[in-house]
């Protein structure tokens, strides 16, 4: 059976789409919430599947830009991929997949990004697992630094429309340098971030904090209280959903507000990348409670372009051998020197899935630890080395939110 898959062409379409994963949700893709998402999410950049003219199925697109080692790349955030229950393993996804990686090819974006509700699912479309998030629940009685913190910042609560002026002020700084981070748009950060439903939803207020220096915004956290007693005694949780200052002291500040609020039993977050600085700043850092997951899924849709789109640390040359089932049109050798990819006919170093090079994209992995895992193949002796020492990278990738 094959689907015909095409962009939606109205806000019926788009919600009819977006129900596909909807259903597993339990949403309803009412006509609000459909406005709303679309404000974020174009109209064509969601494609839908559909069976003598009836949609089953939908898969979306964000236009993010993307922040890679030393640069910044427009970039496919795929988002809502879903198939009707009664439509499963029938082909439905694939149809999906092969429209919109045609589509962000088609459109000049180098990468596609996203979060994998399973593990087991985008790989065979050539995307790599490229980071890890880092799930933490820190026991208020083990929050002590380890080092004292001399504070100089001013922390303020503020309300939604002074956080909108206020967090991007950050969040700018922050993410031109930390690879995984996306820029957000003003619609973003008030349609996705600071968003309430009327009356609070079920999971309570967001409470948003600013920390400012000299009237100047340096961090900022948005959380919630979960509150709960036992046996008189206080149990509940301060669950930070996004917590991002600049580096040094106004995250060690920032993070001390967080896990000093009074009756919270313990501390909560679960997008933290892995090198966060809690490792350093907290005096017992195994009593974290550490969960690791994989975060970002990258694709190179376009390998010589991405390849040549970020930042390196050395000029080493490196020549690749990829295989792209999906995408042929990236097959083939390809030669990256001096921050440059192009096509060659040198005898290639290491042979590698389109996947792998998703991995190492971001600085998340090393080939030497694909090598060790039996994702990559070596055809030079020390060539996963050498390309590691081409590849490094300062810091980890980070993505403080599941798009
Ligand atoms: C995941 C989902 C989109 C798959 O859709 P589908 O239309 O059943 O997938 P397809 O029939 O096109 O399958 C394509 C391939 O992926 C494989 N596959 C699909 N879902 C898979 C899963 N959950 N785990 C492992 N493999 C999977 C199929 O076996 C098939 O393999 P093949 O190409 O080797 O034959 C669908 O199960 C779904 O909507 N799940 C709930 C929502 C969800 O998880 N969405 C992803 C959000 S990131």
């Amino acid at each position: 059976m094959s689907f015909k898959v095409a962009p939606c062409a109205n806000l019926e379409e788009f919600g009819q789409a977006v129900f596909a994963i909807g259903q597993y949700f339990g949403m309803e893709p009412t006509e609000e919430r459909m406005e709303r998402f679309s404000r974020n999410l174009p109209i064509e950049r969601m494609h839908a599947a559909r069976e003598d003219g009836a949609i089953v199925g939908g898969a979306g697109a964000f236009p993010f830009e993307l922040t890679v080692p030393g640069a910044i790349v427009p970039t496919a955030g795929v988002t809502v991929v879903g198939t009707f229950p009664t439509h499963r393993r029938r082909g439905v996804l694939r149809a999906m997949m092969r429209a919109q990686l045609d589509d962000v090819h088609a459109r000049g974006e180098p990468l596609a990004l996203l979060w994998a509700s399973e593990d087991t699912i985008y790989g065979r479309f050539g995307y790599g697992m490229a980071s890890v998030a880092a799930e933490v629940s820190v026991p208020k009685e083990h929050s002590a630094f380890a080092r004292p913190l001399e504070r100089e910042g001013k922390l303020r609560l503020v309300d939604a429309d002074e956080a909108l002026t206020l967090f991007p002020r950050v969040w700018d700084r922050v993410r031109r340098t930390t690879p995984g981070m996306l820029g957000r748009t003003r619609n973003w950060w008030e349609y996705r971030i600071l968003f309430e439903p009327p009356g609070g939803g079920e999971e309570g207020p967001k409470r948003l904090v600013v920390l400012e220096r000299n009237g100047r915004p340096e961090g900022y956290a948005i959380y919630r209280h979960r509150m709960k007693w036992e046996e008189g005694v206080s149990a509940g949780e301060v669950q930070v959903s996004e917590a991002v200052g600049l580096d040094g002291r106004p995250t060690a500040e920032l993070w001390r507000y967080l896990l000093d609020i009074d009756w919270a039993a313990k501390i909560t977050a679960s997008l933290l990348p892995a090198d966060h600085p809690l490792w350093w700043l907290l005096a017992t850092p195994r009593r974290m409670r550490l969960r690791i997951g994989d975060g970002l899924w990258v694709r190179l849709v376009d390998v010589g372009a991405a390849l040549s789109a970020r930042a390196y640390a050395g000029d080493g040359a490196v020549v690749f051998d990829v295989s792209d089932d999906f995408c042929p049109w990236n097959a083939g050798t390809w030669r990256l020197a001096n921050g440059r990819a192009r096509r060659t006919t040198s005898s290639p170093h290491l042979r590698l899935d389109v996947s792998a090079l998703g991995s190492v994209y971001l600085g998340g992995f090393t080939f030497s630890q694909l090598l060790r895992g039996g994702r990559i193949e070596e055809l030079r002796r020390g060539a996963a080395a050498r390309a590691d020492a081409t590849f490094a990278t300062v810091r980890a990738p980070w993505c403080p939110e599941i798009f």
